[in-house]
Order: C-alpha cells, then sequence, then structure tokens
C-alpha cells in the first residue's frame, strides 16, 4: 500500500494569518475551522501548522513556551481537537510542527536553568566561555553575531544556533529525550497526523565540528522514529534539513528516519532555471539527489513562511538571485529574499503556472503556501519575514474578510501594494471567475489527484537539445507521463526523440503528435504515453 504522504498535496498555514474567528485582529482555530470547507474545495490533502503552542512570538511562535499548551489567542486545546476532527471528516489530513532544537528563554525549563545548581540546569546547554563549538556557522547573520550570550543570572553562557532568545536544547541530557519523545506522543496522540522536526541538523554539538548532521543526532531521530512506528504507525515526520542532497538524504535513514525530507536545494533554481532561461542547474541537482529509501518522500517547495532561503547555492548564484529577484535591499534577509510567489515573478500569469505546474509534476509531495493560490502580494518593508505572513484576503472589503475587526487593529496590515490589494487579489473574486488562478490551480491539483505516478513514479529526464526545454518522464506500473516544459518567454520547438508517436495530454483532453511539438513561452504539457 503507498502511504498516504507520498500522493499527498499539503498546505502550509500560520493560524495567526488565516482566518480570524473572534474578531480580535488575529487569526485562530474558530477561523481556521471556517475554512476548511475553502480548503477541501481547493483540493488539498493535509495541512501544515505552524506553531500553535504558547510563545512570546519573537520568532513566529518557533519559540515555544509550552509544548502542551496552545497560544490563548489562537484558542483552546479543545479548539485544536475540533480542528482535528474537522479536518478527518473532510478526508484531510494535519501536521504540525515538532520544535525542539530550541525552547522559548521564556520557557520555564530555561527560567529553571538559569539557577546554578538547578535540576534543569543541565537541560541547556551551558559554557564558562564562548569559544567553543567555533566551527559552527551563524544562521541568523542579519541579527546575531555569535552562537553564545552571556547570561548574567547563569553566570555562563548558553548556546543557541538561532535567535539568542531561543537556547539550545541539550540533547545528551537523557530526561530531554524522554521529555521529546512524550511531546510527539501527546501531539500525534491527539489526531495529528504527522510531525514536521523544526531545524533538525542542530540537536547535538561537539567540538571540532560545524554541529551539524552529526551521529548522534541522527540517533536521536531514529529514537523518535521507533515511537512512530511502534505507536503511530499512519503518521509522518518531515525533517526539515536545509542542507545539500548528500546530507538530507541521510535524514531519510536507512528508512528508520524521517519519512520525508524537503529537497530545498530544488527550490532556488527553479527560479534560476526561470530567469536564465536555462535548465542545466536544475537538471544538475536533481542529478546530484542520492536515490532515497522505499516509502520515502521529498517534500517540495516554492515559498514558505521563511525567506526565499539562498544557503543552498554558490555565492555567485547567490548574487545573481539577490540582483535579479531582490533588486531593492531591504528584499533581503540573512541569506535570503523576504518575498512572495507572485510578486517575485512580476506577477506573470504564465510563469506562475510553470512553476506550479513543476511543482505538481517533479519527484515529491508538493506544499502550497497559504495565498500563493490566488497569487498574494507581500509587504516587505514590515520586520523580519512578517511581510509574507500577512492576513490572507478572502474578499474585497476593509479587512479582506480576514476579521471583523476594524482594519487599523489587524495584527499585521493588509498588503496594500498596487496590483496586490485586496480590492484586487481575493479568494471570493476568483472563486467566481472561471479564468482565475485560483481556479487553475484548483483544476491542476484535481488533475494530479488522478495521477498517483506523480507522488510515487520513477523520474527520468528525457535529453532535449534546449536548454529552454525541460523534459521528463514520470512513470509507475500504471502510467508513463512526459512532462514538457518551457522555460524560455520565447514559443520554442520541441524536438523530441521518443519511441512513441501518440501522447494524451492529460489536462486538456486531447490526442497530441508528438513529433511536431511547439511550446509557447513558459508552457508546460503533461502528457500520458503508452
Ligand atoms: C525554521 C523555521 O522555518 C523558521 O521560521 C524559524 O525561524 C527557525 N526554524 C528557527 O526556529
Ligand atoms: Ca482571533
Amino acid at each position: 500500500m503507498t502511504p498516504w504522504y507520498r500522493t499527498a498535496v499539503f498546505y502550509e498555514v500560520p493560524v495567526r494569518s488565516f482566518s480570524d474567528g473572534n474578531g480580535d485582529g488575529r487569526g485562530d482555530f474558530i477561523g481556521l475551522i471556517s475554512k476548511l470547507d475553502y480548503l477541501q474545495w481547493l483540493g488539498v490533502d493535509c495541512l501544515w501548522l505552524l506553531p500553535f503552542f504558547p510563545s512570546p512570538l519573537r520568532d513566529g511562535g518557533y519559540d515555544i513556551s509550552d509544548y502542551r499548551g496552545v497560544l490563548p489567542e489562537f484558542g483552546t486545546l479543545e479548539d485544536v481537537r475540533r480542528l482535528v476532527e474537522e479536518v478527518h471528516r473532510r478526508g484531510m489530513r494535519v501536521i504540525g510542527d515538532l520544535v525542539v532544537n530550541h525552547t522559548s528563554s521564556d520557557h520555564p525549563w530555561f527560567q529553571e536553568a538559569r539557577h546554578p545548581g538547578s535540576p534543569k540546569r543541565d537541560w541547556y546547554v551551558w559554557s564558562e566561555t564562548d569559544q567553543r563549538f567555533a566551527d559552527a556557522r551563524i544562521i541568523f547573520i542579519d541579527t546575531e553575531s555569535s552562537n553564545w550570550s552571556w547570561d548574567e543570572e547563569a553566570g555562563a553562557y548558553y548556546w543557541h544556533r538561532f535567535y539568542s532568545h531561543q537556547p539550545d536544547l541539550n540533547f545528551d541530557n537523557p530526561e530531554v529525550r524522554a521529555e521529546v519523545l512524550d511531546i510527539v506522543r501527546f501531539w500525534l496522540g491527539l489526531g495529528f497526523d504527522g510531525l514536521r522536526l523544526d531545524a533538525i541538523p542542530y540537536l547535538i554539538e561537539r567540538e571540532g565540528t560545524n554541529c551539524e548532521n552529526l551521529p548522534e543526532t541522527h540517533d536521536m531521530i531514529k529514537e523518535i522514529r521507533a515511537v512512530v512506528d511502534a505507536e503511530f504507525p499512519d503518521a509522518v515526520l518531515l525533517a526539515e534539513a536545509n542542507q545539500p542532497p548528500k546530507d538530507v538524504v541521510a535524514y531519510f535513514g536507512e528508512g528508520d528516519e524521517c519519512h520525508m525530507c524537503y529537497h530545498f536545494p530544488v527550490m532556488p533554481r527553479l527560479f534560476m532555471s526561470l530567469r536564465r532561461q536555462d535548465v542545466d542547474k536544475l537538471t544538475a541537482i536533481l542529478a546530484s539527489t542520492p536515490p532515497i529509501p522505499d516509502g520515502g518522500q521529498w517534500a517540495i517547495f516554492l515559498r514558505n513562511h521563511d525567506e526565499l532561503t539562498l544557503e543552498m547555492v554558490t555565492e555567485e548564484e547567490r548574487q545573481y538571485m539577490w540582483d535579479e529577484y531582490a533588486p531593492d535591499r531591504r528584499m533581503r534577509l540573512n541569506f535570503g529574499i523576504r518575498r512572495r510567489l507572485a510578486p517575485l515573478l512580476g506577477g506573470h500569469r504564465p510563469a506562475i503556472e510553470l512553476l506550479h505546474g513543476l511543482l505538481l509534476s517533479l519527484p515529491g509531495s508538493p506544499i502550497l503556501y497559504y495565498g500563493d493560490e490566488i497569487g498574494m502580494g507581500d509587504n516587505y518593508l514590515l520586520p523580519d519575514r512578517d511581510g509574507v505572513r500577512t492576513p490572507m484576503q478572502w474578499d474585497d472589503s476593509p479587512t479582506a474578510g480576514f476579521s471583523a475587526a476594524d482594519p487599523a487593529d489587524l495584527f499585521l496590515p493588509l498588503v496594500s501594494t498596487d496590483g496586490y490589494r485586496p480590492a484586487e487579489v481575493n479568494v471570493a473574486t476568483q472563486q467566481g471567475d472561471e479564468g482565475s488562478l485560483l481556479n487553475w490551480i484548483r483544476d491542476l491539483l484535481a488533475v494530479r489527484s488522478h495521477h498517483p505516478v506523480f507522488g510515487i513514479g520513477d523520474f527520468e529526464v528525457v535529453p532535449v537539445d534546449d536548454p529552454a526545454i525541460f523534459a521528463f518522464l514520470r512513470a509507475d506500473s500504471n502510467e508513463k507521463v512526459l512532462v514538457l516544459a518551457n522555460v524560455s518567454k520565447d514559443g520554442r520547438a520541441c524536438p523530441l526523440d521518443m519511441e512513441a508517436a501518440q501522447a494524451l495530454d492529460v489536462r486538456s483532453g486531447e490526442r497530441v503528435d508528438l513529433s511536431g511539438l511547439f511550446l509557447d513561452g513558459h508552457e508546460f504539457r503533461w502528457l500520458s504515453i503508452d
């Protein structure tokens, strides 16, 4: 039996940004529940909820102060239970975020640990100097200058891979490990269908290493997987490891670590291919991706709640991406670009469609980011990554149908750039317009759902004598689909050297003659071959 996550389409939802059910200007579970019919209508299979736990929200909730609770502004544990139930009732699934590399400095564990001699002391990583683990890079380079911060009360430095208000837990401590396994049991026991393992490469530190991907870290993931296999065999673990392919595949283990891993390096190369009108870098990264264990699956995406990360490209490529996609320096953050999909592509509909055509047919399960299905805009003048987390635009009313609050009281301002205001980009209008991006994406999802080969099939590149054309086959025992994508702005003849002469376009139902194919600028085709 094919595991469900291999043919699923995921949809990423920050609860705060999606829908406000109680009129306080901030999204919540009641609001999200009221929008489940929409998500079912859209055709997504599994929601991924960003952290919704008690938190001072200094890192969008990735700074947790209680692992078994719910941020009061989002609702209660009862609301979460209802959400899970309502999701399941609609035949969908939902995964959560397991953020255990670090806690918030507000977490009672850390507050206790600061007291010398406290039983919680060893739950974090302390040092008398800030010189240990000097080979570990700094991730949030725009805000942090060291992975160590001094704590006056503790009389010691504490270790943190992200913000200084996010002390890393000490995974060499058996109590921490046991606690983490219990947190896993808590949320899967409540009905979640899986967990995304946030920042998973950084669990363990060792002197003389870069403190990433260490064998001891993999051992911890194996412990988590063992609990899942024994107690929640249908649940999925998704590794967030922003690493080169050879290091990422290690997070599948031998089928005994995560079921899924994000393929981070593919993402920027999709954008590069489009702008360079050449698919060489994309084909190269796919060619250098090792095979994964049976039952494993890649998770692929175009955009998410973070900056478009450029950590997995060369310096030259990063500069190219910045020049092309972030000409205004304020669009840049750390090693990345804080913009949404539609503005990145200049709102150009054929390019947006082409990237979705690839996202839904390349090896892996696609993850859509809320709002991208309507081509929502961003606001890079907001701090940190807030500009890609603005309220979902449901209709053209003054609060975009997001909330009953006064527009001035929304947790973040609505997008107000020309071409992207709620009056111009919203769900209601697009639902009523057959030719809208929203309906186009919905149709594409529906087609994909009838072709599991996109989730489970083998992948094979078909050589084409044109750098702008990407051709590949997806094949399983039931069907064979040829995907053709033209990353050039201009139309191209598509000379194919294939045995088959005829194909069936699975989107339009038309018969296609493979010998005289022509692709318009940014066009893609999904062609079923006998
Ligand atoms: C990865 C999350 O995606 C990001 O939003 C967060 O800032 C870091 N982990 C640190 O928790
Ligand atoms: Ca609310």
